[in-house]
């Protein structure tokens, strides 16, 4: 009897669920490879059935959900739905609610793709950022004082629990102890502003790696700094652990220096709970049904659901078939691959 994973499959809106079967492609390819079975289970979630039944998540679905380690998400964000509805209804309510409060991403050049920056190769790009992903500015704490009056005042506060803070440095702390490469954590934040908040992050930081991570180097850096240095000197980074809000900017700076959209992608993580894997690009509503969009991103965040299932050998196995497309691919954008969404989700199953 082989292994059987039960998975959660949201396709969502616009390319997501085209990006998913791709992915639901492959990875059954790599399960008949390793005497593997994934066990989907696809949910209709997204701006369709929001438009028809006015519904975006219901308690129901997040109890069914629970049941599952992990989550297969294509992308959220429907062009005739107000931008915030389904994000913070869906997307976040996901995050929130099951507890996912690691966003993990892997920030990786393949050998064969261009980065937009000179000199750099597979050596030099090659980290990953650790984002908080349950606290902060997305708590959506705050409001409105005079709304829609001359003297109006909106008010965003950002929310940091010791123990939120705690349980996401940790995290980091292991998962750079694991990564085994240069055991250096670098804390981005903005201390010399944001006196509270990074204020609580520098002290637990310190205190937590002191005392039960004596090996791990512990580093600085404010988030602007990062920015810069994230394009000038990329291979200065192991691993980058930072909050909510400054981790989903760097991370979208980091998916472009690996390459794009085409192939950035990530985890939502619960350690002990339901964690959720997706490509971080978006539903790209234009391409909707061209077949030009890139699967990649989608695959390799099926990659990283594979790895955490504990199926490491079939993980890099994986990763070499998407390393090895992506050698094959004219570019990795929507439409200039030189070859069908479904014809690239075929390429990485064959290399498998
Ligand atoms: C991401 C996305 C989301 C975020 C949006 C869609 C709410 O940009 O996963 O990075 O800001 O976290
Ligand atoms: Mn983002």
């Amino acid at each position: 009897m082989p292994d059987t994973y039960p998975i959660a499959v949201i396709g969502g809106d616009g390319t997501g669920p085209e990006v998913i079967a791709e992915g639901v492609k492959v990875m059954d390819a790599l399960a008949d490879r390793f005497n593997l079975k994934f066990d989907w289970h696809y949910f209709d979630f997204g701006g369709d059935r929001y438009l028809k039944t006015g519904e975006i998540l219901p308690d129901s679905a997040i109890e069914e959900l629970r049941q599952f380690k992990a989550i297969y998400l294509g992308a959220v964000g429907h062009p005739e739905v107000k931008p915030g509805i389904l994000e913070k209804g869906l997307l976040l309510q996901l995050r929130f609610k099951l507890e996912q409060y690691i966003n993990l991403r892997p920030i990786k050049l393949y050998p064969g793709v261009e980065t937009p920056l000179k000199n750099k190769g597979p050596e030099e790009i090659d980290f990953v950022v650790v984002r908080e992903n349950n606290e902060g500015l997305y708590l959506g704490a705050g409001g409105f004082f005079k709304k829609g009056t001359p003297q109006e005042v909106a008010i965003q506060e950002s929310i940091n629990t010791r123990f939120g803070v705690e349980r996401c440095l940790r995290y980091a702390f292991d998962y750079t102890r694991k990564r085994d490469r240069e055991k250096k954590l670098t804390l981005c934040g903005k201390t010399n502003v944001l006196t509270f908040a990074f204020d609580l992050w520098e002290r637990a930081f310190h205190e937590i790696g002191e005392k039960d991570y004596p090996e791990i180097e512990r580093d600085y850096a404010h988030v602007d700094a990062i920015c810069m240095w994230m394009v000038k000197n990329p291979e200065y980074f192991d691993v980058i652990v930072t909050d909510n809000m400054f981790g989903d900017i760097i991370t979208d700076l980091g998916a472009m220096i690996q390459g794009g959209m085409g192939i950035a992608a990530g985890g939502n993580i619960n350690p002990e709970g339901t964690s959720m894997f997706e490509p971080i690009g978006g539903s790209a509503p234009k391409y909707t049904g061209q077949g030009k969009i890139n699967p990649l991103a989608a695959i390799s965040a099926g990659q990283m659901m594979v790895s955490f299932l504990g199926e490491e050998a079939a993980a890099e196995r994986l990763e070499d078939a998407i390393i090895k497309t992506c050698g094959k691919l004219k570019s990795l954008s929507a439409g200039k691959m030189g070859y069908t969404t479904s014809e690239v989700g075929d390429m990485v199953a064959e290399y498998l």
